[in-house]
């Protein structure tokens, strides 16, 4: 199982939809996946959700030692911003990309998927958890950086104030969405299909949206997040169909 490389190509498509057609957006797009990716292997550390499969295969530090998963994810998440960097030279509107930049580190940071680990770390084993509090960790941990990959294909595409803020709206219910669903497949899928262990969520005293609101309403919950995301997909200008079909398999998704 390798990765889906669902943030680039929401990034390629956003850029596409307002009318972008350069490779300005390339090195962006392979920034995020080294953000994602940075983002997976800590997250299976030892010291977090210490798991020792992911893609199908051993995690960083099962295969390389603990030290290496810090020191692998460190250097992703420099890199990242070095390759962004080569954008400033391939384009005659370096203000986009000045921006392109901010909007991807804010929505990784401590404002963003970052402040959601945060919150989900601290969270394990509270059995106070709220409704208001999940969203606030899936809208953190997993949306933000679907947002910014929505975002800089917009920013980068020259595309107003208002039509970026909307891609960041859908974004977020993709997000949310996207992150239920990783909730439930950690219950019902198994570790072939997925590449990474089930059952990890319970391990670590998780409290997710299936516990908290049961398998059934998770899911219609997932259905409704993603009608509403392609609802407001179909009032963008350009031609928003990928993303739409994109939006319906993540809800039918087994990996
Ligand atoms: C996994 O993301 C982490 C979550 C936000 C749930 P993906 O399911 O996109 O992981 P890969 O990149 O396809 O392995
Ligand atoms: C992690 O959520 C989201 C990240 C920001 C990495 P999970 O911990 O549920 O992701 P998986 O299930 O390990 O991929
Ligand atoms: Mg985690
Ligand atoms: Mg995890
Ligand atoms: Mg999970």
């Amino acid at each position: 199982v390798g990765g889906k490389r669902l943030r680039p190509i929401m990034m390629l498509e956003s850029y596409r939809i307002f009318g972008g057609s350069e490779k300005v957006i390339e090195p962006f797009a392979a920034a995020i996946e080294m953000i994602h990716t940075y983002s997976l292997v800590h997250d299976d550390l030892p010291a977090m959700d210490n798991d020792r499969y992911r893609r199908g295969k051993l995690t960083t530090h099962a295969k390389y030692g603990e030290a290496m998963g810090i020191l692998a994810g460190d250097g992703l998440l420099t890199y990242a911003f070095e390759t962004a960097g080569a954008a400033f030279s391939m384009t005659d509107a370096p203000a986009r990309v000045g921006r392109a930049m901010q909007v991807l580190a804010q929505k990784a940071g401590i404002y963003g998927m970052l402040g959601g680990q945060v919150i989900d770390v601290e969270s394990e084993g509270n059995p106070g958890m709220t409704l208001e509090k999940i969203t606030q960790i899936h809208t953190l941990k997993t949306a933000a950086l679907m947002e910014s990959a929505l975002m800089v294909g917009a920013i980068l595409a020259g595309a107003s104030d208002e039509q970026v803020a909307q891609m960041e709206q859908i974004a977020r219910k993709v997000g949310i969405a996207f992150q239920i669903q990783d909730d439930i497949l950690d219950v019902t899928s198994t570790q072939e299909v997925l590449g990474k262990p089930i059952g990890s969520d319970a391990r670590n005293e998780k409290t997710t949206y299936v516990t908290l609101q049961g398998m059934e309403t998770s899911e219609s919950e997932v259905k409704r997040l993603s009608r509403e995301a392609i609802g407001m997909l179909q009032q963008m200008p350009g031609d928003t169909e990928f993303l739409e079909e994109l939006v319906r398999m993540l809800t039918m998704r087994n990996n």
